[in-house]
């Protein structure tokens, strides 16, 4: 047992890291691109500069200046804005194999959508990953003069049938974290092998004292406007897998394509405030309305069957060595028992719980193989720690606690 509590606290230890690092790539992203639309002509400024901006902030008074491509001559001190971006990545894939990897089965995996096995799951992650930025950056590189609303349709359309793919590949969660983590690391990707060298190609050109090529700044422009765009649909990605309805109903595809437009209309609100102080109230109306569209798309339950053994091919079991081990377990049955008569009403496809629609964070614990595949969350949830059931309201007795960590230890 010891080994699950340093596990449980690795894990938070990282999803904070992630969370802090998120927080201050984002937030440098939204400060830059507020300063960089908000720049007012220089009255009285060095040659080379575009624009200055004054700003208050913590007691002090801030004299901001852009240089167009570069000053003359390179500044003793150049601050550098890369490591955000970086850990937030790292952490996020140390997260992702973690969660989704070394749990697939109860993340990644839906042998009701694909009875993938772990292995194919993994290896279509990577790929997804992989690929993602591939295309993405073949797409920006061959269209850089075709105009960035062209790219934008065309991102969208591929984006959007990734996450239809993924939808009917990974279960829910899976396909959510999936279409987020590309994302995500299409934006990284963005950073690390584009902005960040063509920045330095800029810098050893001051240093060698030649005039640097504009093209650098127009090309790292593109990528930083697609980042600026994506960086709300991402939060969203992520926050998904935390609410069912976003991820497991029918038309979770559908709801993927509505939120990247949704995140697009707001920035767009935001980047027209920066840049010329106007309030376009239509972009209230329209994230409303694709706000309700979301929620409607999510009134459609998924329809799915466990596919069969003859169905899937008479080879594929749904469960793992480890999981049939816990169902074969001498002290299944009682504990099976405990779980119905104590977590059920809630977590089951149909609550019986007033007024609960849905089973709680998408936890159903009606089968063998429900029981089975929640076993590590069952552990942490009502053995290690007595958050389940909330507030004991079904009256779970340390005896019967005692009993599923018995099964568990035997499992
Ligand atoms: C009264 C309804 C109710 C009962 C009974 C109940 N749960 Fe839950 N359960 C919830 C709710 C609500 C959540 C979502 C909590 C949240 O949003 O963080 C949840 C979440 C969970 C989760 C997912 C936690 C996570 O963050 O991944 C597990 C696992 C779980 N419950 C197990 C159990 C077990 C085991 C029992 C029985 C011992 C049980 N629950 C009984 C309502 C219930």
């Amino acid at each position: 047992m010891g080994l699950e509590y340093l596990w449980e606290w690795s894990m938070f230890a990282l999803r904070w890291l992630h969370i802090v690092t998120a927080i201050a790539w984002i937030g440098s992203s939204f400060y830059f691109i507020a300063l960089d639309l908000g720049l007012k002509t220089a009255k009285s400024a060095p040659a080379g500069v575009l624009g200055e901006e004054w700003q208050v902030h913590g007691g002090g008074f801030y004299h901001i200046q852009k240089y167009g491509v570069a000053p003359d001559h390179m500044p003793d001190d150049l601050v550098w804005f890369k490591w955000e971006a970086y850990t937030t990545w790292l952490s996020g894939f140390a997260l992702l194999s973690l969660m989704y990897y070394a749990g697939a089965h109860l993340y990644l995996i839906d042998p009701a959508v694909m009875p993938l096995s772990v292995g194919q799951a993994i290896t279509i992650s990577l790929l997804v990953l992989a690929a993602g930025w591939i295309v993405y950056d073949q797409l920006c590189k061959r269209l850089i003069e075709a105009g960035d609303t062209t790219v934008f349709i065309i991102l969208f359309l591929f984006m959007c049938g990734v996450g239809f793919v993924l939808t009917h590949v990974f279960s829910g969660r899976g396909a959510f974290i999936h279409v987020g983590a590309m994302t995500a690391t299409i934006m990284a990707a963005n950073v690390a092998m584009v902005i960040i060298p063509n920045q330095r190609i800029v810098v050893a050109d001051l240093i060698a004292g030649r005039k640097p090529d504009a093209k650098y700044g127009k090309i790292a422009k593109q990528r930083s406007l697609h980042n600026n765009y994506l960086t709300l649909p991402v939060i969203f990605f992520f926050l998904a897998n935390h609410y069912p309805l976003a991820t497991s109903t029918r038309f979770s595809w559908l709801i993927i394509a509505v939120v990247l437009v949704l995140g697009a209309v707001i920035r767009h609100y935001f980047n027209t405030k920066h840049a010329t102080g106007r309030h376009l109230v239509w972009t209230w109306v329209v994230t409303v309305a694709l706000f309700l569209v979301i929620v409607g798309l999510s009134t459609y339950p998924l329809v799915r069957t466990m596919p069969t053994q003859e169905a899937a091919g008479v080879r594929f079991d749904p469960m793992d060595s480890q999981m049939r081990a816990l169902v074969r377990s001498d002290a299944f049955p009682a504990a099976q028992n405990i779980i119905l008569s104590r977590c059920s009403m809630c977590h089951a496809a149909q609550p019986m719980w007033e007024g609960m629609v849905h089973p709680p964070l998408g936890v159903t614990l009606e089968s063998e193989y429900d029981i089975a595949r929640e076993a590590s969350r069952i552990a942490r949830q009502a053995v290690l720690s007595h958050a389940m059931p909330p507030g004991n309201v079904t009256g779970m007795t340390d005896e019967e606690r005692e009993q599923v960590r018995r099964w568990l230890a035997d499992g």
